[in-house]
């Protein structure tokens, strides 16, 4: 049986006062449950410090794909560890979109992580016009299959997948439990192909527009394994019960 994991995407939110608050509340009530925070670079020392010792693990939402050298403005993937970090986001829709990220990239990001010790958490998804022209399987294998083939697919034995349909972030539009599901299930079968082991194991989080309100309907599908979350991870009362309705 897969545990499954909400992780919160914070995005470009937060400030020393305000993350202080929010990881004081998450933390008692998240007690015994495993959840991902993902915050800004400059507030990882923050997480470290609230965090360490709870079952709140915490990451960043992007890294270069470089180890280190002359490459201003970013950041490596030893850097994110020695901050603590278990996880890392790879290839989110806004990456992909407002910062040209494109496929190959997401593929060496990937990796990078991966050769650090962290484990990416690669997000996969189709837009809004991808899906009704009828693609969404072939943008989400595209996007895949640029890193099963360049990783490996026992690299997917160290990674978790995130689903976020691009027309369902910050829309407060969220797939049908079923729309997530028969994605999910497409992906789950598609490594199975590949590799069942892998495919077993592998922890798929669906992400966009999850609240509580819509949780544990998503959750209770066999093919979703958790939940990238967005807006409510800045809610401390919306995170816990997410996390909570996932733990169930
Ligand atoms: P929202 O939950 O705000 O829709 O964002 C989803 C997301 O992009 C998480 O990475």
């Amino acid at each position: 049986m897969r545990k499954k994991l909400v992780a919160g995407n914070w995005k470009m939110h937060g400030s020393l006062a305000e993350n202080a608050a929010l990881l004081a509340a998450l933390k008692p009530a998240l007690a015994g449950i495993d959840a991902v925070v993902c915050v800004p670079f400059p507030y990882l020392a923050q997480a470290q410090a609230e965090l360490a010792g709870s079952t709140i693990a915490w990451g960043a939402q992007n890294l270069s794909e470089q180890a280190k050298g002359a490459f201003t403005g970013e950041v490596s993937a030893a850097m994110l560890l020695d901050f603590g970090c278990t996880y890392v986001i790879v290839g989110h829709s806004e990456r992909r979109s407002l910062y040209g990220e494109s496929d190959a990239l997401v593929a060496s990001k990937y990796m990078a992580a991966q050769a650090a010790g962290l484990k990416p958490i690669l997000c996969v998804g189709e837009s809004l016009d991808e899906r009704e022209s009828g693609v969404t399987e072939a943008v989400v294998a595209r996007q895949l299959d640029a890193v099963i083939n360049a990783a490996g697919i026992a690299s997917l034995m160290n990674a978790v997948l995130a689903y976020e349909p691009v027309w369902a972030i910050g829309t407060g539009k969220t797939a049908s439990p079923e729309q997530a599901q028969a994605v999910h299930a497409f992906i789950r079968n598609k490594i199975a192909a590949l590799d069942p082991a892998v495919a077993d194991q592998l922890v798929i989080q669906y992400g966009g527009s999850v609240k509580a309100a819509n949780a544990s309907e998503l959750m209770a599908k066999p093919d979703i394994d958790g939940g990238l979350i967005g807006g409510a991870s800045l809610v401390a009362e919306e995170f816990v019960a997410i996390c909570r309705a996932a733990a169930k």
